[in-house]
């Protein structure tokens, strides 16, 4: 286990070195998969298994055009009425793509499709389907100068009001790990909140000061996140030639594939290792530095707080010298929450759960799962059967009652 941190840590560390330098953004040495994969996620993803996708951008207040798509089951989509929106929120390293990885029987993006609703497919700012903004561009160190809270406060809001008023309905939320995070905070917002039919929560997280993944810990304890900052970096993007080439040295070499996941998300119960591969071919999308600063903020300070720029910054942005933290008792009682979590989940460990559970008004709907780690949410090959079946349950009993 221990040579399996040191190695992923390695890997990790070795890929710093080519992150967001203009060298491995314009050479030979990265592979990118944006040219290879051209015309979108309805495309490429969505579309050939049968599915309606349409292609939307919407643009947020800062300047970032992103790509959603409109999903429903080829099926039902001949003359039936459609049923009510869904906003699927991905996680870090992610994008919509994740939603559709497996068969439709497994996938939560073709289930909730399958089960009438309106699917809308959410990609946060930097990922490559919303890898554009109206004057910057990817070079420039601007593009990248956002965390979470922007996801929250521009992305979400942007994308919610763009399916408000192409349906005119509220919207249901799900997401997943840090589209959890964007998700909670948001919803403190009132001029956001409102928007919002009932939210699922797949792996919540706000507060993150109890993790147990020793890959994080021991980045988070080597100020991984500060030493990319000081080496001038401002883009996190895995999607390297040498990302690539460890991978797949590490997974042919002696080492499973599971045993590089496993020291990152927790131990995962249903995960398919014969479909790594096919994951790779969309995973991992960029993020910012300043991102990673924030979440691991979070970690070593324990609070869900804006981001926390110093006391002296701090004082100039916020007019105190702390970041002012997200209240979740601010979330309005009355929206109702569906929430699951694992056992095995080592970045939404248990204890932070409670603590989020804690602080909310009101007494969501909780589905433990002792077995599942923090993948097995987007990918377990039981996702139907533990997850999506409970959770369509919920998403149908409000909108019976609304
Ligand atoms: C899902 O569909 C695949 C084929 O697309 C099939 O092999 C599998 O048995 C199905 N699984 C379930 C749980 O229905
Ligand atoms: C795992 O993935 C392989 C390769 O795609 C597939 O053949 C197999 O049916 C999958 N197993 C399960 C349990 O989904």
């Amino acid at each position: 286990m221990a040579s399996s941190i040191l190695q992923a840590l390695m890997w990790v560390v070795a890929l710093s070195l080519c992150i967001s330098s203009t060298e491995c953004l314009t050479g030979d040495s990265i592979i990118d998969h944006s040219q290879s994969v051209d015309g979108g996620l309805c495309f490429n993803l969505i579309g050939p298994s049968g599915y309606t996708c349409l292609e939307h951008t919407a643009q947020t207040k800062d300047g970032f055009l992103l790509g959603l798509q409109r999903v429903s089951s080829g099926i039902l989509n001949l003359g039936a009425q459609t049923g009510p929106p869904v906003l699927l929120l991905h996680g870090l390293f992610m994008a919509g793509d994740i939603w559709f990885m497996d068969s439709p029987n497994e996938s939560l993006g073709f289930i909730l499709a399958d089960h009438g609703f309106d699917v809308w497919v959410g990609n946060i700012r930097g990922t490559k389907w919303s890898h554009a903004h109206e004057s910057l561009s990817d070079g420039d160190k601007e593009f990248w100068d956002w965390s979470w809270e922007e996801m929250a406060l521009y992305d979400l809001e942007t994308m919610l009001s763009y399916i408000n008023s192409k349906t005119g309905s509220k919207v249901f939320v799900v997401g997943h790990s840090q589209g959890t995070i964007m998700s909670l905070a948001a919803f403190t917002q009132p001029d956001i909140v409102r928007m919002v039919e009932a939210a699922a929560l797949l792996s919540p997280i706000s507060y993150l000061d109890h993790i147990t993944s020793k890959l994080v810990l021991n980045l988070v304890h080597v100020y991984f996140d500060e030493a990319l900052g000081l080496l001038g970096m401002h883009q996190l993007n895995l999607k390297s030639d040498i990302l690539t080439n460890m991978i797949e040295s590490v997974c042919d070499g002696h080492l499973d594939c599971s045993e590089l996941l496993s020291p990152l998300t927790g131990e995962n119960c249903c995960f398919n290792n014969s479909r790594v591969d096919v994951y790779l071919e969309y995973e991992p999308h960029p993020t910012s530095v300043k991102n990673l600063k924030h979440l691991f903020q979070m970690i070593r300070k324990g609070t869900f707080a804006r981001y926390d720029y110093g006391s002296i910054k701090n004082l100039l942005q916020y007019g105190k010298l702390k970041p002012p933290t997200f209240d979740l008792s601010k979330i309005p009682e009355s929206l109702p929450i569906w929430m699951a979590h694992g056992g095995n989940d080592a970045l939404g460990d248990v204890i932070d759960v409670q603590h989020t559970l804690k602080e909310l008004k009101s007494k969501p709907n909780v589905l433990f799962l002792e077995d599942y780690g923090h993948i097995d949410f987007l990918l377990s090959t039981r996702g139907y059967e533990d997850l999506y079946d409970n959770m369509i349950n919920f998403f149908k009993s409000c909108e019976m009652s609304s």
